[in-house]
């Protein structure tokens, strides 16, 4: 099998082309990245040289490039993880969310239209479903909660779920979309929670917790992930959505606070700023479809999957040392205020 993975020098997409070559190194994998400055080539350097790899640097809303690789690879599935994925980012410029999300994911679908493919998988998210109250803790996100979101970037997701349905139902396009929780582990870009934690705090930097912190976010280590698209792919039915999550809600202060005491770091880094806008309160899937269907389970459990990303983090610091330059600082300091 040919696999086109989009977005693939990004936190999920490299994990899963990881996973991917590892686990089928029969299949060969085709990355379509367009370097946003989300993307870092060098997470990939391991497997450039692999035969049964190729990187195309290409933007997924430009259809004659999309069309022209379609052409030469001639892929059987593709897996759209290329996304504007920072929700705070949506909330101060929303149009580049709606032009890749949306507009990127139309351009995959027509180029799977015209040149025909025998699955294409959207990376979707939890955050479709909107929010859950916190005093409700009985309550989970079901493959048919209805979608209600809350910022431009899971507006943007929703679009593009709403849009592959509609390509399945009036072209018969072979579809399959997943709704993961919150994914944490190597390569994530340190802008959002965790590593963003992890980076500060290793330079007794402080650590920017919005509103009370009392948000609650459903943890998954990346490996998990990697492995549930996976199972999809090949098991899989096509025109269903499967929602991926482990049962593991965390309060963010509570994982600030482990954070700091894992890495032996006072807590009074932890300071208390302004809440994100429309900020969701609490995310929970139900994962009972696709551990019922394909007997996906998560196998890292939150204690050991934070110590390695941790530990990741720490043997790793020329990696996000280097990525934290220029346009990333003067996001930062718009954000906080701060150096
Ligand atoms: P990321 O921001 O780390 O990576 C996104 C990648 O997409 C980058 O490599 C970037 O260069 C690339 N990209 C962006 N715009 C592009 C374009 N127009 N053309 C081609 N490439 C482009 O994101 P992530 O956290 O790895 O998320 C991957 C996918 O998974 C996204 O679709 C996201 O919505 C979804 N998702 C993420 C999480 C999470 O916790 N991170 C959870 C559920 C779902
Ligand atoms: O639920 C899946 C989603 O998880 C994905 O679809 C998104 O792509 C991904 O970015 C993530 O969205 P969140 O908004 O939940 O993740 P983030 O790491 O930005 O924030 C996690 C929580 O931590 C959230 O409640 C906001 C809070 N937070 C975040 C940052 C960056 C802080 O308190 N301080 C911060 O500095």
């Amino acid at each position: 099998m040919t696999i086109i993975v989009t977005g693939g020098a990004g936190f999920i997409g490299s994990n899963f082309i990881f996973y991917m070559l590892k686990e089928h190194p029969q299949d060969r994998i085709v990355c379509l990245d367009s370097l946003t400055y989300a993307g870092n080539l060098s997470t990939l350097a391991p497997v450039m040289d692999q035969p049964n790899f190729r990187f195309v640097k290409l933007d997924i809303c430009d259809r004659p490039g999309v069309y022209t690789l379609f052409e030469e690879e001639k892929p059987d599935v593709i897996v759209n993880f290329a996304a504007e994925s920072h929700v705070d980012r949506s909330i101060e410029n929303p149009e580049v969310f709606l032009q890749t999300n949306i507009i990127g994911t139309s351009v995959l679908m027509d180029a799977c239209r015209k040149y025909g493919i025998s699955r294409y998988h959207q990376v979707s998210t939890d955050e479709v479903y909107g929010d859950l109250p916190l005093d409700r803790p009985d309550l989970f996100f079901h493959e048919d909660t209805p979608i209600h979101t809350s910022s431009p970037y899971s507006t943007s997701k929703a679009s593009a779920d709403l849009l592959v349905m509609a390509y399945h139902r009036t072209y018969g396009l072979p579809v399959t979309i997943s709704r993961c929780s919150n994914n944490y582990g190597p390569y994530q870009f340190p802008e959002k929670l965790i590593p963003l934690m992890i980076a500060n705090a290793l330079a007794d930097k402080p650590l920017p917790v919005y509103g009370e912190g009392l948000n609650v976010r459903d943890w998954l280590y990346v490996g998990d992930h990697c492995k549930a698209i996976d199972l999809i792919l090949r098991n899989g039915t096509v025109g269903e959505v499967y929602n991926i999550g482990g049962h593991n809600e965390m309060k963010n202060i509570d994982i600030v606070k482990l954070i700091c005491e894992y890495l032996g770091k006072p807590e009074s880094l932890i300071e208390h700023v302004q809440d994100r806008k429309g900020h969701d309160m609490r995310y929970a899937i139900d994962p009972t479809k696709i551990h019922n269907e394909l007997g996906w389970l998560p196998e890292t459990m939150f204690k050991d999957g934070i110590r390695l990303t941790i530990q990741w983090y720490l043997d790793h610091k020329e990696w996000w040392e280097n990525i934290v330059n220029g346009e990333y600082q003067n996001y930062y300091k718009e954000m906080y205020g701060k150096k």
